[in-house]
């Protein structure tokens, strides 16, 4: 034990010795060459990102995404020197969720502790919180604590109060707003920062509906100032929503004119949203797979305050791949004049800290990959058939209740990535499976029952939805992956099962009906948005996706040839909510506050994924 901690802290040392001067990580695959579309300046241009969760080592086995957070440090820093060369204002956005979801974040204890430090190495100009940085007080703490000090004034919270912990007064989590202007062109900007309506914050937060805040005072102020050239609305908040629909109602009743700019997130999807002429948004996808590009051009200035009044702003969006290949491109640099010394040291900063929690060592190896939604459900390669087939059948077993049959049930939103042939590491364990939540049961449940419960979750989702509906949002925390919510929210999910299954889930345009097809196209992003079929920089061939339900089940039962009377029900605690509405649909009179039980003590899915590899996918012969 005290031989191992001494290892793991002389590791990181010895890799700065004996790493050459490289970018991205060092178990990074090199990007391929791939034929890519030019970005277009303009006055204002910036760099966005949103839901990185983590992930600031990139994606060590896609090369698509495999820039790491240093690289990208370097990539603003060349974008800001470029942009000022042409006497233009370059901002860096980032809109929440950067927090869960990858080794580097949740395998440390406390958690978080050496993402603070890799995050603020980027000179981000504005940003704000996700759903993810409230869900536990300890993790809001940390942001109104470190992260806000961190990015002095540029951190921005409209409609989040907290609850201090020193001195227990309810305070915003950061500014509200912030007016500035650009320093080359002189452009006034009026920013704001916004959360969705989120409800499952814990209760040191305050999160305030959206369609309030915009009602209050200082808020109404804020959009009458006349001096304004852009209204900038930063958020973890989809760009088509009603949250935004709010907002941009409200500034354009009182600002017919002022163009506006949203970026936003939340769901997981590259996306574009055009609400008139002169007001657009701007998603930027998930997980440093993503770097948003957005240019504004047209814009009044301080110096120059009427502009004719025949020009119309106009906007201009671009998807960059996380990736040096798209970022030696954009900038016109190469392997050797694209680094900077800011960016390499963060490079380094995220290799010693991956080392320190030994994130690259392999639990076993996958003798196959599995996915999400990159098949039909079920399916061989289908991640959820190999937990209800494998995984939880052998794993799933609470020692009060041995040899009672169990009904599982698990979301498929407890699942965050796909596993790849090859290592499975510290870091997929995290990757894959992030969340904390534990296991409950009600007892005794007949069996008929049980898969009813199951029935309705899958196939009713508007019950769902509506008991969730505080105000009709849609972004009511969902069962599916939030990219999955994204695209069928509003479709039911009764056809399933029928032909029609494959979905273009991240708006896949089919390229190769429209005639671009080119066969040495990697696969990957081809976005459809509000603006078409061009935004993303890299030409890929278009990959399927397909839909999932939104439950999994799996009995568990010592003679599986037998189907059982009674059950234990068993699911995620995350998902209880769901699953008592669900009983009582089913006609079940079960209070879950007096009758559900903690299943396995302490295990979490997790523990139960990391248990089962290390037993059974060896790396011999891989
Ligand atoms: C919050 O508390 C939990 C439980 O004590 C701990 O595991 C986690 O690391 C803490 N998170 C942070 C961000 O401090
Ligand atoms: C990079 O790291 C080196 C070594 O720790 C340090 O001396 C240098 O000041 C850092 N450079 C920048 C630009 O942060
Ligand atoms: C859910 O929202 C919709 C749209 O605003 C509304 O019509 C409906 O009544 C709401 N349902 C519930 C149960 O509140
Ligand atoms: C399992 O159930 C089947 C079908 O009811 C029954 O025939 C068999 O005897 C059972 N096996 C055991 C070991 O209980
Ligand atoms: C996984 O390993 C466990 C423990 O060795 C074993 O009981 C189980 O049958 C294995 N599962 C599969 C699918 O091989």
């Amino acid at each position: 034990m005290i031989y191992n901690r001494s290892y793991a802290q002389v590791l990181p040392f010895l890799a700065i010795l004996v790493s050459p001067i490289l970018a991205l990580q060092p178990s990074a695959p090199e990007p391929s060459a791939a034929p890519l579309r030019d970005l277009k300046w303009g006055q204002l241009n910036f760099l966005h990102t949103t839901d990185t969760h983590g992930w600031l080592a990139g994606h060590l086995q896609e090369p698509s995404y495999s820039a790491d957070w240093g690289d990208y440090v370097s990539f603003a820093i060349r974008m800001r020197e470029k942009a000022e060369a042409q006497g233009q204002d370059l901002l860096v956005i980032d809109t929440g969720d950067r927090v869960e979801g990858n080794g580097l974040y949740d395998s440390s204890e406390p958690k978080g502790i050496y993402i603070s430090e890799i995050l603020r190495q980027q000179r981000i100009d504005l940003l704000s919180a996700g759903n993810h940085e409230l869900y536990k007080q300890n993790t809001s703490e940390v942001e109104l604590l470190t992260t806000v000090p961190n990015f002095r004034g540029n951190y921005l919270a409209s409609n989040i109060d907290i609850i201090h912990p020193v001195t227990k007064e309810t305070v915003p989590l950061a500014p509200r707003f912030k007016k500035f202007t650009t320093e080359k062109q002189n452009i006034r900007i009026v920013a704001f920062g916004f959360l969705f309506d989120f409800t499952k914050n814990d209760k040191n937060t305050i999160v305030q509906p959206v369609e309030e805040t915009i009602k209050e005072d200082w808020f109404q102020e804020a959009i009458r100032d006349k001096e304004v050239d852009l209204f900038l609305v930063v958020g973890h908040v989809p760009v088509h929503s009603k949250e935004y629909d709010a907002i941009f109602k409200e500034i354009r009743t009182i600002r017919w004119d002022t163009p506006i700019q949203f970026f936003g997130g939340h769901y997981h999807i590259r996306d574009f949203a055009r609400y008139d002429s002169k007001a657009f948004g701007l998603a930027s996808g998930r997980f440093m797979e993503t770097i948003g590009f957005m240019s504004i051009d047209g814009l009044s200035t301080r110096k120059q305050q009427m502009k004719p009044a025949w020009t119309t702003p106009s906007f201009h969006r671009r998807y960059i791949d996380n990736n040096l290949y798209s970022f030696h491109h954009h900038t016109g640099l190469d392997k050797e004049t694209f680094p900077t010394e800011q960016g390499l040291n963060v490079s380094r900063l995220i290799q010693q800290s991956r080392s320190t929690l030994q994130l690259d060592k392999a639990h076993g190896c996958a003798p196959r990959d599995l996915w999400m939604s990159r098949v039909k459900y079920p399916h061989d390669n289908s991640i959820y058939t190999w937990l209800e087939r494998q995984v939880l059948p052998t794993s799933l077993k609470d020692e009060s209740r041995a040899g009672k049959p169990a009904l599982a049930v698990v979301n498929t939103g407890a699942i965050r990535f796909d596993i790849f042939e090859g290592p499975f590491t510290q870091d997929s364990a995290f990757i894959v499976s992030p969340f904390t939540s534990g296991f409950r049961y009600v007892r005794n449940i007949p069996y008929e029952k049980a898969t009813l419960i199951v029935d309705i979750l899958n196939k009713q989702p508007q019950i769902l939805t509506d008991a969730y509906n505080r105000s009709g949002t849609t972004t009511t925390p969902g069962l599916a992956p939030p990219e999955q919510s994204a695209f069928f929210h509003d479709r039911s999910f009764d056809d399933s099962h029928g032909p029609d299954t494959t979905n273009h889930l991240t708006g896949q345009a089919p390229l190769l009906s429209s005639g671009h097809f080119k066969p040495d196209l990697i696969p990957g992003y081809t976005t459809v948005d509000d603006e078409g079929s061009d935004g993303d920089d890299t030409i890929h061939s278009p990959i399927s996706f397909y839909r999932v339900p939104n439950c999994i089940q799996a009995l568990i039962s010592p003679n599986i040839s037998a189907v059982p009377e009674m059950v234990d029900l068993v699911y995620i605690d995350f998902i209880e909510s769901y699953v008592a509405l669900a009983a009582k649909f089913a006609g079940l009179d079960i209070d879950f506050m007096r009758d559900s039980n903690v299943y396995m003590p302490t295990t979490t899915l997790t523990d139960l994924i990391l248990d089962w590899v290390k037993d059974n996918w060896s790396c011999k012969g891989m």
